[in-house]
């Protein structure tokens, strides 16, 4: 029987503790046996809800990685706090799963992937959308080749009044980006993923703030709201003549329920959620859905666990790779850039 896997955690909130603890104890070749976390309570909270020993729960994730034997590092801290832990845990030579958004820059993603491919070990970017119930049914139409070739998506993800109040997700030092790296990232990595991830050539966007750094119905202080934007539209073009239109907010007078993605063929469309595919059939267009979903029980965040340490046991390739989540990165590096000078630029 195969070694189990050691899984350490570097950051210890909401999303290890809400989704990535189940994932890995429902895998049952692992174990999570050490965390780092600087905060009192998340320390705390490693040790009563896992049972590891006080020993093996750190401050600083350096003596995580210098003081127990790891085959597996998730990262599960704020966002410009996933590159400097991935590239020391592949130093450390161990398999990496680190949260979304994949880093707060190209470059940083870019070194990220390297150093993955340099210290041969598995690295996965936690894009958990693609693996709800909903984007499974719509990526079997998708590979089983019904819309054809993809031209034009819609990547939306528009909140009302959605700030996250919690963690760190307002704060620019911590986070860099707003909606657009929060849930935009998400929309975008499965309109991407439906379209084969074409090669990106420029971006034109506009970002704004005008609701979330005023008082408001939300329950975060204006005054620590320091994230660049609160919606972000963008127009994507690819080499391959595809396009897609980027939207994401926390914060918009739109009506509740608005958003998706959509991704429109030559032979046909699919939309997401609810999962719908939208083809020619017998001289008519029409819209299909699934009664019966096999994959609906299916936890997103449980199943990208599962098949990473599927991956990692079986010599896969990552469910999510790093030069995945670079186009990704470059997309949202260009949004914000064309944003802040006001024109189209090149990614
Ligand atoms: N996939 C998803 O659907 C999803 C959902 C929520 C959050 N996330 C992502 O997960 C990440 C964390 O979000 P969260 O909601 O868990 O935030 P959180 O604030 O609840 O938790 C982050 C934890 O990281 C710790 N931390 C900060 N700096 C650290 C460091 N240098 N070393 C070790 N620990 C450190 C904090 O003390 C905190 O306990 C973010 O990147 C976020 O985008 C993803």
């Amino acid at each position: 029987m195969a070694k189990r896997l050691r899984v350490g955690f570097v950051g210890f909130g909401g999303i290890a503790q809400g989704c990535h603890v189940g994932g890995w104890k429902a895998v049952k070749d692992a174990e999570i046996v050490a965390v780092a976390d600087p905060s009192a309570t998340a320390q705390k909270a490693a040790i009563t809800q896992l049972g590891i020993p006080e020993a093996n729960v750190f401050g600083d994730y350096k003596k995580l990685l210098g003081k127990v034997e790891l085959d597996v590092v998730d990262i599960c801290t704020p966002n410009a706090h996933h590159y400097t832990p991935t590239m020391e845990a592949f130093k450390a030579g161990c398999h990496v799963i680190v949260e979304k958004p994949f880093a707060i820059s190209a470059r940083q993603a870019e070194k990220m992937t390297e150093a993955g491919h340099e210290a041969s070990k598995l690295l996965m970017v936690a894009q958990s959308l693609r693996f709800t119930a909903e984007s499974l049914a719509v990526r079997r139409w998708v590979d089983a080749g019904l819309i054809g070739d993809a031209y034009w998506g819609r990547a939306s993800m528009l909140r009302v009044r959605g700030v996250p109040p919690w963690g760190a997700f307002i704060d620019k030092e911590a986070s860099a980006g707003g909606p657009c790296y929060d849930i935009g990232v998400h929309a975008l990595d499965l309109c991407l993923l439906l379209m084969g991830f074409p090669e990106p050539v420029s971006v034109s966007a506009c970002t704004y703030l005008e609701i979330a750094n005023k008082p408001s119905l939300m329950r975060h202080s204006i005054r620590t709201y320091t994230v660049p934007e609160d919606f972000a539209v963008g127009f994507v073009r690819f080499a391959n003549g595809a396009s897609i239109s980027l939207e994401a907010s926390w914060a918009l007078n739109v009506c509740a329920g608005q958003g998706g993605v959509l991704v429109c063929g030559t032979k046909g469309g699919v939309q997401w959620s609810p999962p719908t595919l939208i083809s020619e059939e017998h001289g008519m267009v029409v819209e299909t859905t699934p009664q019966v979903n096999p994959d609906k029980d299916i936890n997103s965040h449980h199943e990208e666990i599962r098949l990473f340490a599927e991956a990692i046991r079986k010599g896969l390739p990552s469910p999510v790779p790093g030069e995945q989540a670079l186009i990704t990165q470059r997309i949202l590096d260009g949004v914000y850039k064309s944003g802040k000078l006001g024109r189209e630029v090149k990614v």
